[in-house]
């Protein structure tokens, strides 16, 4: 017989350690099962899943039969396979069909048990490819707020400070550069010239830390932290320039973005980033499998397929059979429902249901695209003061805004980072009108309370403000 909510809770804190938590799991939801859109715990409370778990349950919790189908077929024939000396025809197929749907120019797989070990694997790339020509290049350049992973490698590329400093020293050689939030900018500054100022930032910070150094420069395309920031016109095509000048790689992450959150097989292409790699994770088997990838160009395929040279770099797990199949099946699944097209023809309806919200005081603005957005909260008393820091973590803390929403059955994380409160919103792809009008209609509901809980009368709650 199952055990009960309780049970489960106690166990969990005698023996599991989830990630970035207390080991105290005595108010957890304990999940049991999932169906389309929607979790459900083991008291049998449905939630929408506002952010695919973790930007990852891209199809939803509906294809288990298929899945499960795939799993067991690979299972019976091949349970095992490493892709060192030889390679099994799974992840052949798979590397063929990942790369049928990858931007121009990107030719080659190499395959990765998580999104941190494909930006860590980009990293050493990246080194091996000048060492390879010759050149001493060892340090990466990051963005302001950006997470790529927890490893230690990729830690040095984090720009969230809270998830770094406890470890430092972390890898040497990784720095950070201004991210695309562009709410501290000069009002009636122009796109172009949004675009000139970030490039001219990057350059700088290129020509300070020595380009004769860097290997890389690795961006989200779309920067999840710090608000799900869209870069500006011409951004993408900037930073590829600056590239090119200094004989920098630029490697895009799409852990998140890849696989048709924002409406496209790949981020890179709709922003114009054209990356010598591409670290992806996530999507690729719609979270049904542990599984990453590095995508990479003929230009690092040149230097490493010269006679007597390996890639020397490698893992057990990497590519392992079973998660192949399954993120074969997931290909067929996407190409099926034609995901990127469908988060497409959406984008237009879940936008204007998040932007419906900026009528309540406490909403700023919207940031994103496709199915991946974020929303501002504002950082200010209606009084126009500034609340600190650590009262923003309790205002818009987990009892204020996610408890409710869960209460009301909605899943979304909120966060303070670079000082600005974040709600990140991040539907699964499947995802369709009366989930995009459950969202709205809840998140109206909470952010009200928040709202007048911060003091606006309710006449302000009800009444449009501009979006600042
Ligand atoms: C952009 C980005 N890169 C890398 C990672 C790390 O992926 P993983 O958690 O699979 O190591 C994440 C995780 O959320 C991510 O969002």
């Amino acid at each position: 017989m199952a055990r009960t909510t309780e049970e489960y809770r106690a166990a969990a804190t005698s023996h599991l350690w989830r990630h970035f938590a207390n080991p105290d799991a005595s108010a957890i939801n304990v999940m049991v099962r999932g169906e389309g859109c929607y979790l459900y715990n083991s008291d049998g409370q449905r939630f929408l899943d506002g952010v695919s778990n973790m930007f990852c349950a891209n199809l939803g919790y509906s294809y288990g039969d298929e899945f499960a189908e795939a799993a067991g077929e690979q299972l019976r024939t091949l349970g095992y396979q490493a892709i060192w000396g030889s390679a099994s025809t799974v992840a052949i197929e798979l590397a063929e069909r990942i790369i049928s749907h990858a931007p121009e120019g990107i030719e080659h797989v190499f395959f990765t048990p998580s999104g941190g070990e494909s930006v860590e694997a980009a990293w050493k790339f990246a080194r091996q490819y000048f060492q390879l020509r010759g050149e001493k290049r060892w340090k990466a350049l990051s963005r302001r707020l950006a997470y790529h992973g927890t490893t230690l490698g990729a830690l040095a590329l984090m720009g969230l400070d809270d998830y770094r400093t406890t470890f430092e020293p972390v890898v040497p050689g990784g720095t950070r550069f201004r991210n695309t939030y562009r709410g501290d900018r000069p009002e009636g500054e122009t796109e172009e010239e949004f675009t000139a100022f970030l490039l001219a930032d990057l350059e700088e910070r290129i020509l300070e830390e020595d380009p004769s150094t860097i290997a890389m420069i690795i961006v989200e395309p779309l920067q999840n932290h710090g608000g799900c920031l869209v870069p500006p016109a011409g951004y993408g095509e900037g930073v590829r320039a600056l590239c090119d000048k200094y004989g920098i790689l630029l490697v895009t992450d799409e852990v998140i973005t890849g696989f048709g959150r924002v409406g496209a097989w790949f981020a890179s292409t709709r922003y114009g980033f054209e990356p010598d790699m591409i670290t992806v994770a996530k999507g690729l088997s719609a979270a049904n499998a542990p599984m990453g990838a590095v995508l990479l160009s003929e230009k690092l395929h040149e230097e490493f397929s010269k006679p007597g040279v390996i890639v020397n770099h490698g893992n057990t797990f990497g590519g392992h059979p079973v998660s192949c199949a399954i993120a074969l099946r997931a290909f067929d699944i996407m190409e099926r429902l034609d995901l990127p097209g469908y988060v497409a023809s959406k984008e237009g309806e879940l936008r204007a249901a998040l932007e419906s919200l900026q009528d309540i005081p406490n909403v700023v603005s919207v940031s994103g695209a496709g199915f991946f957005y974020a929303i501002e909260l504002t950082r200010f008393r209606p009084d126009g003061t500034q609340y600190a820091e650590s009262e923003l973590g309790e205002v818009y803390g987990p009892s204020a805004v996610a408890a409710p929403l869960a209460a009301r059955g909605v899943l979304c994380r909120v966060m303070v980072e670079g000082g600005r409160p974040l709600m990140f919103i991040g539907l699964p792809l499947v995802a369709d009108t009366s989930e995009f009008e459950f969202l709205r209609d809840n998140l109206r509901d909470v952010f009200g309370q928040v709202a007048e809980a911060q003091g606006w009368s309710r006449a302000d709650v009800a009444q449009p403000v501009s979006a600042g």
